[in-house]
């Protein structure tokens, strides 16, 4: 299938940051938990960045009425850049650029109803584009050097390409502990060829004795438009929140959903002793920081 802007390339990224922050309160009662810096940028840049090196080109946050300061950080500051332009602060200077060319946009998710709702609040500005989803609170470093969501993207074009299977979603997973799967989505296997896998339900945040595996969902996705059909479909948890993890499960019981398995760095920067060791991990690694 093409989709309606005559390409099944993948341009246009969602990035969910609705969020109370809860687990960094206090210090994201006044500022965003996507801006608290990562050695010296905010988070978010970091996520942005990812999406800019993997080729796309437009944005869309989902944020809170709360959480506009997040926007603040990608406007322009006229102000700023004249005053670092007087001074000859060249390296500053270009530093507040890189995000220049890139539509960052955003909608406002009213109530915090999950992580599904928060996708499907995009529903709108994304069409019938294929997308990717990055969750704010994880940093991926591939050890191969690459953006975590390229690979998931070059993968999803790969097989759109070939036309025998027509993935409707493509996940990161990852191998962890047992004690930690109720921590996260985890992935039931049903095949794998390789690093590839084919996923046939998702648990989300299941007790250890009850997960289908330890292939968890790293917070990377790609997706068809197919996918807002089936968040739209899906029940409320015991919270009341519609969860993307269930949408992406009941989708693999009739179309295919993938999931791909690459070695490398995972940081949560979503509670403090993640967030701690995430700023330790990058003042080593600096080379890392884009
Ligand atoms: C979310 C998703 C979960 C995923 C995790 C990755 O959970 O619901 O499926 O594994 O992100 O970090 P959260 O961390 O928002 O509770």
């Amino acid at each position: 299938m093409e989709v309606s802007n005559g390409s099944s390339d993948v341009k246009v990224a969602v990035i969910p940051a609705a969020g109370f922050g809860t687990r960094l309160l206090p210090a994201t009662k006044v500022v965003s938990k996507e801006l608290l810096p990562i050695y010296d940028r905010p988070a978010i840049h970091i996520v942005v960045s990812e999406c800019v090196r993997a080729g796309i080109r437009e944005i869309i946050l989902v944020l809170s009425r709360r959480k506009m300061d997040i926007l603040r950080y990608f406007e322009k500051d006229q102000e700023l850049e004249s005053f670092l332009e007087e001074k000859g602060k060249r390296n500053l200077l270009s530093s507040l650029e890189i995000f220049r060319d890139i539509k960052i946009d955003y909608v406002i998710q009213e109530r915090q109803n999950g992580l599904g709702d928060a996708v499907l609040c995009a529903r709108e500005k994304v069409g019938q584009r294929n997308f990717a989803v990055l969750l704010p609170d994880d940093i991926y470093i591939p050890s191969d050097g690459r953006p975590a969501i390229s690979i998931l993207i070059d993968k999803f074009l790969e097989l759109w390409r070939k036309g025998e299977i027509n993935p409707k979603a493509i996940l990161l997973l990852r191998n962890v502990q047992k004690e930690k799967v109720r921590n996260y989505g985890i992935a039931y296997i049903k095949k794998r060829i390789g690093n590839l896998l084919i996923v046939g339900g998702i648990v989300e945040k299941p007790e250890p004795e009850l997960a289908p595996s330890q292939f968890a969902i790293v917070g990377r996705y790609v997706f068809s438009p197919e996918i807002f059909d089936w968040i739209q479909k899906e029940k409320p948890d015991d919270k009341g929140e519609i969860q993307l993890a269930g949408a992406i499960g009941n989708c693999s019981y009739s179309d295919t959903v993938l999931g791909i398995s690459v070695k490398g760095k995972w940081l949560d920067i979503g509670n403090p002793q993640g967030y701690v060791k995430a700023n330790m991990f990058f003042a080593k690694n600096k080379r890392f920081l884009y």
